[in-house]
C-alpha cells in the first residue's frame, strides 16, 4: 500500500447518500434480525465506511455497542464527529485494517460488514479475523450489495420521452451510458472485485467454520419524491447528487485510469449542468433501487 495514507475510492457524501434508503427507521428491526444482532450484544463492524450503518444499528441495541472499523482515517474522523453531534453515545470509531484486526481473540459478541468485505482483494483472511475477534456462539454476518455498485436506476422521465425536454438530451443519456461502461470495466488497483452471489457467501463462511448460516435479502428503492422524505432533505438530495455527478466527471478527467476521451467528459458536463437546471425546474427526480443481501450464522465453539 505505500506510505500513502488510505483514501477510498467513494466520497463519503455519497456512500451516506446511497445508504439512506437502505437504512430506514422501519428496517432496523429486520435488519437486525438479519444480521443476527440483539440487545446487549458488543458489535464489531468491519468496513463501516463515514458510519453508514454503526450508529442505526447501535440504535437498536442498547445497551450494547457497536464499533466501527475503517483503515480511511477521514471516514473515521467524519463518523465520531457525527455521533458525538448527534449524541449517540454507545458507537465509537476506530481506524484499522480488516486483515490485522486490533482486538483480541472472543472480544466481540458479533462480528459483522455491510459490503466491507466484498471490496476487499483477500475476503478470506478478512472474514477469518471477524471470527477470531468473535466470541464462539456469536453472530458472524456478510452482507453485499447485489445488483452492482450503481443498483437499478431510473434515469429521469428524460430518457423515456420521445422528444427532447431539454437540448442535448438523448445526447447525455448516449454519453453516460458510455462513460458507465468504462468505469465498470476501468479495474481498480488495490480493490478486489469478488462476486457475491448466494453460494459464494454460504461457500466462504461454510468453509470457515461458520455453522446455522441464514440468507436473508432486503430491497430499497431511494426516489427523493416519496412522500416519506421531506421537502427540505428532496432540496438536499438533488444538490448532493448534481455536485457528485460533476466532482465524479471531473474526477474522470484528471484520471489517468479512465478510456474517455476529455472532449466527451467536458461535453457531459455541460449537458449535466443542463439538465440539473432542467430537473430543478420541472420538479423531476432521478429514481434509484437495490437489493442487498445478508448471510449470517454462528461461530462454532469449536473454533
Ligand atoms: C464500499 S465501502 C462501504 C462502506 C460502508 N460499509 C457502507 O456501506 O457505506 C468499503 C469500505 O471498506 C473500507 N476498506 C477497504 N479496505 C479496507 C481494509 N483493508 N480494512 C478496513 N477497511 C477497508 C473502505 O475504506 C470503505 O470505507
Amino acid at each position: 500500500m505505500g506510505t500513502d495514507r488510505f483514501r477510498w475510492i467513494q466520497p463519503a457524501e455519497l456512500l451516506e447518500q446511497s445508504r439512506l434508503m437502505r437504512f430506514r427507521p422501519e428496517m432496523r428491526p429486520i435488519l437486525l434480525n438479519y444480521f443476527g444482532l440483539a440487545p446487549g450484544m458488543d458489535v464489531l463492524e468491519v468496513g463501516c465506511g463515514p458510519d453508514t450503518m454503526a450508529s442505526y444499528l447501535a440504535e437498536g441495541i442498547a445497551p450494547g455497542t457497536v464499533t466501527g472499523l475503517d483503515l480511511d482515517e477521514e471516514f473515521i474522523h467524519r463518523a465520531t464527529a457525527k455521533a458525538k453531534q448527534r449524541g449517540i453515545s454507545n458507537v465509537s470509531f476506530v481506524v484499522g485494517n480488516a486483515y490485522h484486526l486490533p482486538f483480541g481473540d472472543s472480544h466481540f459478541d458479533a462480528a459483522i460488514s455491510y459490503t466491507g468485505i466484498g471490496v476487499l482483494t483477500d475476503p478470506v483472511v478478512a472474514v477469518q479475523e471477524m471470527l477470531r475477534v468473535c466470541r464462539p456462539g456469536g453472530a458472524i454476518s456478510i452482507a453485499e450489495a447485489v445488483t452492482g455498485p450503481r443498483g437499478i436506476h431510473f434515469f429521469g422521465i428524460d430518457s423515456v420521452l420521445g422528444e427532447e425536454p431539454f437540448p442535448g438530451a438523448q445526447r447525455y443519456h448516449e454519453l453516460m451510458q458510455d462513460i458507465q461502461a468504462a468505469i465498470n470495466t476501468t479495474p481498480i488497483s488495490d480493490v478486489g472485485s469478488q462476486r457475491w452471489s448466494p453460494p459464494s457467501m454460504f461457500g466462504l463462511l461454510g468453509t470457515l467454520g461458520v455453522t446455522r448460516i441464514r440468507l436473508n435479502a432486503w430491497g430499497y428503492a431511494s426516489a427523493p419524491d416519496d412522500e416519506r422524505v421531506s421537502t427540505a432533505e428532496r432540496e438536499q438530495w438533488r444538490k448532493a447528487a448534481y455536485r457528485l455527478q460533476r466532482r465524479s466527471l471531473e474526477e474522470l478527467q484528471n484520471s489517468y485510469q479512465t478510456r474517455i476521451s476529455n472532449e466527451k467528459l467536458a461535453e457531459a458536463i455541460t449537458l449535466t449542468d443542463t439538465r440539473f437546471r432542467w430537473l430543478r425546474n420541472n420538479a423531476v427526480y432521478d429514481w434509484e433501487a437495490g437489493v442487498s443481501l445478508v448471510a449470517s450464522g454462528i461461530k462454532q465453539w469449536s473454533l
